[in-house]
């Protein structure tokens, strides 16, 4: 969240204009349900008075290569946090930089994870367009590494290589029951909304049979929760003007769910949601929000003075109104089994007290205490997990590459989730992007990566005999154009297209050379 001081801000405007993501709203144009935030600007430097800062932010010199000569790095992964690498990189004009990508669309999670109901966040890609059309950067979508082209294949053909491949996998809950059809993971939910391409034939129903109580369970209230239960109880009519993937849409619209209940293991003051997004949930005028603090009264579990204590009191003393959809915020609660023939047909679920262990760090403890609760969904957002990448350290327990501020070895780098686990907002990626770069420059100039054995410009021809699809910046662009395209005709951002043939089948059209088009032209 940015907050702006009032007390040195000059009102120029200057900052909401340039602020690609649209982070930065004069206060004069917030909506009623943005309304809130006002408060909790003014309060931060209440706070937070920052009275040792200057007022200005430095600007820092640019680094500059001591040693002299061309290089060239592969990025794997063109997700933010590769694109942040791309763009770090490319401030050294004797780096080129060529960016992978699995899939034949770039932008990681800002695609297929940021909910289709906050357009706002993928305004992002207007500073990633930018990024991709600086001179030196090239694409190779629709081409996975590990699989279409090794590690030792880059290696031999780039000074430096750096992974920025995600968390693409889920924590396991680990009770008994939650592999029955009906439970799955937000991952999966979400991919499956977002329209990513290997998400698409999941059997995901919210029918009445499938469903009779028309609830859905979410184990885990982080902001993906949130985004997973808003998704299944807002108004399909709202969703279908956004870029929500259209299977899942038919399916949201034909839906029987009416109630969403996110189970929090621990409390109030320990939930995983942000501010932001709690306050996104609290104004949203057509969803009652119900907090459930079990036994505890909602004066004593929501007692404390910070901000999301304060806003969950708000809620809890709202009426609901019986003609709209529920998400309820459920603290102290953990699911024991999932239960069901064939099917989830309800989840026990467990009530939990707080312990603060001999770290400080607050745990809940199951109680002995169960109930059951009626469902035909459960969906799991405990958290992504980052899988094994081909070649490289692995550590199973995080998830993560083993690295030492993004360095696994020099010549191999990481950043992002795949770097650090998945938590961080889209920007936390820049910084963290401009750390490896770092090691990385320093590395160059120590001398500590040799010259490539092969010449760089053969990987096009080794990618192409792999994988002849593969799409290009301006194949990228013609689906770009075409989802938009798509979408204008229908009232929408953009249209997804969710089939890999047919976007590789655009962006050959826009890469096909010339003059094939001109004889096609002539017949
Ligand atoms: C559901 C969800 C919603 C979110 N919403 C927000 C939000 O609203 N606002 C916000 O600030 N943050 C949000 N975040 C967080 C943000 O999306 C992440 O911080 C960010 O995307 C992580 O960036 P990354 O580049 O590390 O990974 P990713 O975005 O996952 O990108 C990894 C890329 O690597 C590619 N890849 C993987 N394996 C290979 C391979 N072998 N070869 C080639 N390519 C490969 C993938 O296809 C992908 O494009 C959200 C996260 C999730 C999960
Ligand atoms: N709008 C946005 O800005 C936005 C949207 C989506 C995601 N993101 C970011 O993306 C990152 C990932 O989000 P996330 O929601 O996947 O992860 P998260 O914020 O880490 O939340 C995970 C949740 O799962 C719970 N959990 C973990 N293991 C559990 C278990 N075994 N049983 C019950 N509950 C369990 C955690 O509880 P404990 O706290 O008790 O461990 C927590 O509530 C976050 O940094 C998030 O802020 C941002």
């Amino acid at each position: 969240m940015l907050y702006v001081d009032a007390a040195s801000c000059v009102d120029c405007g200057a900052c909401a204009t340039a602020c690609p993501a649209d982070a930065i709203v004069p206060h004069t144009t917030l909506t009623s349900a943005q309304q809130p935030f006002l408060t909790l600007n003014a309060e931060y430097f209440e706070v937070f008075p920052h009275s040792d800062r200057s007022i200005l932010a430095p600007v820092h010199e640019q680094r500059r290569l001591t040693r002299k000569g061309l290089f060239r790095v592969a990025v794997v992964g063109a997700g933010p946090a590769g694109l942040y690498a791309a763009d770090e990189l490319l401030k050294h004009p004797e780096i080129s930089v060529d960016v992978f990508d699995r899939l034949p669309t770039p932008y990681g999670l800002v695609r297929a994870g940021v909910a289709p109901d906050h357009q706002h966040t993928k305004q992002i890609e207007k500073l990633f367009s930018q990024i991709e059309s600086q001179p030196g950067f090239r694409y190779f979508l629709g081409v996975e590494v590990g699989k279409d082209v090794s590690q030792a294949e880059l290696a031999a053909r780039y000074h430096a290589i750096v992974y920025t491949v995600g968390a693409a996998s889920d924590k396991p809950l680990g009770v008994p029951g939650d592999d029955l059809p009906g439970s799955l993971s937000a991952t999966d939910f979400v991919g499956w909304y977002n329209g990513h391409p290997d998400k698409q034939d999941l059997p995901i129903r919210m029918d009445a049979e499938s469903n009779p109580s028309g609830r859905v369970v979410i184990v885990g209230n982080g902001n993906v929760a949130l985004d997973c239960a808003r998704i299944l109880a807002e108004d399909p009519d709202l969703l279908a003007r956004t870029d929500v993937s259209d299977e899942p849409l038919g399916v949201l619209r034909e839906s029987n769910i009416r109630e969403v209940v996110i189970l929090g293991r621990r409390g109030p003051a320990q939930a995983a949601f942000t501010v932001p997004e709690l306050v996104g949930l609290a104004g949203h005028a057509g969803l009652n929000v119900i907090v459930d603090t079990g036994d505890l009264p909602p004066e004593r579990a929501l007692a404390g003075s910070d901000v999301k204590s304060r806003l969950l009191r708000e809620l809890s003393e709202r009426e609901p109104d019986p003609g709209k959809r529920t998400i309820v915020l459920r603290f102290l609660s953990s699911p024991v089994r999932v239960v069901g023939e064939g099917r989830v047909s309800a989840v026990e679920v467990g009530r939990n007290r707080l312990r603060t262990d001999e770290q400080g760090v607050v745990r809940a403890v199951a109680t002995g205490e169960t109930e059951t609760l009626e469902t035909g969904m459960l969906l799991r957002a405990v958290g992504y997990k980052g899988l094994p990448v081909a070649d490289l350290p692995y550590d199973a327990a995080t998830g993560v590459v083993p690295n030492d501020r993004g360095r696994v070895l020099p010549g191999v780098y990481v950043a992002g989730w795949v770097k650090r686990g998945p938590t961080g907002f889209i920007g936390t990626n820049k910084s963290d992007a401009e750390e490896t770069i770092e090691q990385l420059l320093d590395d160059l100039d120590a001398g500590a990566i040799p010259e490539p054995v092969s010449d760089a410009s053969t990987i096009a021809a080794v990618v192409r005999s792999r994988q002849p699809a593969m799409v290009d910046l301006a194949g990228w662009q013609a689906i770009d154009r075409e989802e938009k395209r798509r979408g204008a005709t229908a009232g929408r951002p953009r249209v997804k297209i969710v089939d890999i043939d047919e976007m590789r089948r655009i962006a050959a059209r826009s890469t096909r050379p010339r003059y094939a088009r001109l004889r096609r032209g002539r017949g």
